[in-house]
């Protein structure tokens, strides 16, 4: 597929594994993105796939240069879903020069013990195929410390990495304007979530130092090449790395036998009932927590609550909390609630986690003996009309 000029698309889609990293579902599978940049008398690829794709990849690489050498392999990013060819296509293009920068070089020798011909890129360098002029640019934690974007100044593209990358395979074409993207806003914001969440900061300094370019079009790693919505999706990455959140709550919740089901319905009920509409209520046994995670990232009011389990929280809702103190959120408003039966942990451990997660809490938590009593239909009343009231504030 021909994305713009001499720039091909020889990605491939992945619709079999279940879980990427081996933890995040994938209903609608992924793509491994790789480009072609075909100047005729040098060639450049930038990125590769997964090592399991690599039949697939040489025939559509085959199917653009035929027997042509390629000159060059440009790694924007180490992660092995895209530099895990890179071993294979150094045996079928021995005379390839890898394009990095230092910690780049570090990593391919550490993953694949690949040596030979490199060229080693410092931020601002650039490099001419002929007709293309190709800029390197170094954007670390974006995912990983080695990552660098490519900036093709001949034709306005960037190669942007993960950076603007989705889950969601792709159905036929690869360029927005080409296809329906509506499946793709809400695993955008699942694959920032639970992928690069933790590294708002430096992605909002990526986003600083790519601002002055004139990007026409950015071909991420994942997801469609982005063309007519490069403005929604530049949006999309600068309001969640800055962690900003809409009006509306997400109430997880863990409960066994639905008495602390109970007590996050009336909270939720109360919540409706002051004028919030969007609530979000997730069972954390029952929803895999990357969608919980990206609601959290959506919504500024967060509600958790659960049982006490042989002493502890309960395991779901500890899974959880954990996965949101690793991700660095900020601006985020909190609200909990805790059961027990014999011995009360759930609202003491949860109150722990928020020293850890630096939220603002607001109410008072609520702790539940066995089941809900007149005076806790009164506090989480309580607790859902302080959010209400937190919230609304925010109001312009
Ligand atoms: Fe898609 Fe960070 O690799």
């Amino acid at each position: 597929m021909k994305i713009k000029g001499n720039v091909h698309y020889v990605g491939v889609n992945d619709r079999t594994k279940a879980l990427f990293e081996s933890l995040w579902p994938l209903p609608n599978g992924v793509s491994y993105n790789s480009y072609l940049i075909d100047d005729g008398d040098t060639v450049a690829l930038v990125d590769t796939v997964d090592v399991s794709f690599f039949e697939v990849y040489l025939k559509k690489i085959r199917s653009i240069i035929g027997d042509r050498k390629i000159n060059y392999l440009i790694i924007n990013h180490m992660e092995p879903d895209h530099s895990g060819a890179i071993s294979l296509i150094k045996q079928y293009y021995p005379e390839i020069v890898l394009v990095g920068n230092k910690k780049t070089f570090d990593m391919v020798e550490g993953y694949y013990g690949v040596a030979g011909n490199r060229l080693v890129v410092n931020e601002g360098d650039a490099l001419n195929l002929g007709h293309h002029n190709l800029r390197f640019y170094l954007v670390p934690m974006v995912h990983w410390p080695e990552t660098m974007v490519t900036y093709d100044e001949t034709e306005g593209i960037l190669f942007s990495g993960d950076a603007f990358g989705c889950f969601g395979a792709l159905n036929g074409g690869c360029v927005d304007r080409n296809i329906n993207t509506d499946v793709y806003w809400d695993e955008m914001r699942r694959y920032y979530s639970n992928i690069v969440g933790k590294y708002g900061a430096p992605v909002q300094k990526a986003l600083k130092k790519l601002g002055g370019l004139n990007i026409t079009t950015i071909c991420p790693t994942h997801g469609p090449v982005w063309e007519e919505q490069i403005p929604k999706v530049i949006d999309i990455y600068d309001r969640l790395s800055r962690y900003e959140g809409e009006e509306g709550v997400v109430i997880a919740y863990g409960t066994m036998y639905g008495n602390t089901a109970e007590l996050a319905e009336t909270i939720a009920e109360e919540l409706s009932a002051q004028g919030i509409k969007n609530i979000i209520m997730h069972d954390v046994s029952h929803t895999h927590h990357s969608y919980i995670l990206s609601d959290i990232f959506k919504y500024k009011g967060l509600i958790v609550g659960c049982t006490t389990y042989n002493t502890q929280l309960y395991p779901s809702m500890e899974a959880l909390l954990s996965k949101i103190a690793g991700r660095d959120m900020k601006n985020r408003i909190m609200g909990y609630f805790g059961s027990f039966t014999w011995a009360s942990a759930a609202v003491k451990k949860i109150g722990e986690y928020t020293e850890k997660l630096k939220f603002e809490v607001v109410g008072d938590p609520v702790e539940m003996k066995q089941s809900m009593s007149a005076d806790n239909y009164v506090q989480a009343k309580e607790l859902a009309k302080a959010m209400a009231d937190r919230l609304k504030a925010d109001r312009k």
